[in-house]
């Protein structure tokens, strides 16, 4: 897409925002987090989040890349020319991508080898412990992963090399209301297994006395992933929206139906790992050894098996391509670089970073930082500290540095839409998200 260009069509920029919103954040990180972090807690304190927090982060996002029409580092040199301060939101976001992606991609490596397995019915018939096991064993592998990984990869940056994420955005809008569709089919399934109503129960029940500072931390973290917020990536989408849209209505939709496909993960992983006997803090292998399980149950069960694992690859593939956008488009504007160029060598630093955070998951690794394997290391850094952080000053620097007039007059496109509610978005822009952020912040510094 060239940069004069914007989206075609309401529905596209919705789809393509929500292309980087739904992927693996929703299917496989959201379960492994509300499953860590008290089940209905974390799910109550997530979704007031998503409403307070990254709902007007996202409209602040949109805003800042309409308004300046740049990439993320750009952007705040444009809309506060002379400033060089500013720009470190920008750069922290490149960052962030880049590290993100790192792990994102040893992730979608699992999902391809569950793509691979599929096809063959390797899982047909096997227990539990089996599926655990030979997912064990595929952590600590070196080659299968690497090459899983390299293939994701080097996907990605084909797409955005050639172009022709246009494509994809225009299959995604077919292939994501079937991914929907089979999630509900999951749910239904799910919702008559025997510890149905356990599962349900710790996913949806909130019980108060758990929402701690590292609940708040998590449940933050989690939003920012998976709206893709406090890095930039929307800031780049925000600049193909054409003036005519509503951000609003638009960041609405999004957060919608990015916190539904999330939710549907929910009803589908808990009561199956409940009754399959996984626990809900177990961490990867809850989505990665309980959907086999489910698939194992069901009539049909090796098409649905195949096309879910398919699906989420696709997911997958529309948030790395998202992701991988932020530091390709800061190499092109701000540096000059060719995109063909700067696509492959931010592939291939990814690619690095990336088999280093999958050899970090084998037993008894030497790879750590902070005390934890890089994978996890460079998972709690970037949601817990850079996005966080990144949103924080996102929402400052629209409510306390960018000129109130230029944000109204982009938010209410030139005063046409959003009147009623402008006023109320801007103080929560300008002091309640900030404020909440920073609580939880601190509340994690201190502890
Ligand atoms: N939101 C994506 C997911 O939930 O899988 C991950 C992601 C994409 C995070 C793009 C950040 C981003 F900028």
């Amino acid at each position: 897409m060239s940069k004069k260009e914007s989206f075609g069509s309401k529905f596209g920029i919705i789809a393509a925002a929500a292309g980087s919103a739904i992927g693996l954040g929703n299917i496989y990180r959201f379960p492994c987090e509300a499953g860590a972090n008290g089940g209905g807690a974390f799910f109550i304190v997530y979704l007031g989040i998503v409403l307070l927090m990254g709902l007007p982060l996202m409209v602040s996002e949109f805003v800042i890349g309409r308004r300046s029409g740049k990439n993320p580092v750009g952007a705040f040199h444009a809309l506060v020319p002379g400033s060089k301060s500013w720009g470190i939101i920008g750069y922290m976001g490149v960052l962030c991508a880049f590290l993100i992606l790192a792990f994102y991609c040893t992730v979608a490596g699992w999902t391809i080898d569950a793509v691979g397995k599929s096809i063959i019915n390797y899982y047909h018939g096997l227990d539990k412990d089996t599926i655990l096991t030979d997912f064990n064993n595929l952590m600590n592998e070196s080659w299968q992963p690497i090459l899983s990984e390299g293939i994701f990869v080097f996907i990605t940056a084909f797409v955005i090399v050639k172009g022709v994420t246009k494509g994809i955005e225009k299959y995604s809008k077919i292939l994501m209301p079937v991914l929907l569709g089979i999630l509900i089919v999951l749910c239904v399934k799910s919702l008559t297994l025997p510890a149905a109503g356990k599962g349900i129960a710790f996913f949806l029940k909130p019980d108060f006395s758990k929402i701690t500072g590292e609940v708040l931390i998590s449940a933050l973290g989690q939003a920012f992933f998976s709206l893709s917020l406090g890095m930039g990536a929307l800031i780049t989408y925000g600049s193909y929206i054409s003036k005519k849209d509503n951000l609003t209505s638009t960041a609405f939709a999004v957060c919608i139906s990015d916190t539904l496909i999330a939710v549907l993960a929910g009803i589908v992983i808990f009561p199956a790992a409940f009754t399959f006997g996984i626990k809900p803090e177990a961490g990867n292998e809850l989505a990665f050894v309980t959907l086999p399980m489910l698939f194992n149950q069901m009539a049909g069960g090796y098409f649905f098996c195949l096309f879910f694992f398919l699906l989420l690859t696709i997911a997958a593939l529309t948030s790395s391509i998202s992701l991988l956008e932020v530091p390709v488009l800061y190499l092109t504007e701000q540096l000059n670089i060719s995109r063909k160029k700067a696509t492959v060598y931010s592939a291939i630093a990814v690619f690095i970073l990336c088999v280093i955070s999958s050899e970090s998951l084998h037993d008894n690794t030497p790879l750590k930082l902070f005390g934890l394997n890089v994978f996890n290391a460079l998972d709690a850094f970037t949601s817990k500290f850079l996005m966080t952080i990144g949103g924080l000053l996102t929402v400052v620097f629209i409510g306390w540095k960018m000129k109130k007039a230029h944000f109204m007059d982009e938010y209410t496109n030139g005063g046409k839409v959003n009147m009623g509610i402008r006023n109320i978005m801007y103080i929560i822009i300008k002091f309640l998200a900030p404020v909440a952020i920073l609580i939880i912040l601190i509340t994690q510094f201190i502890k």
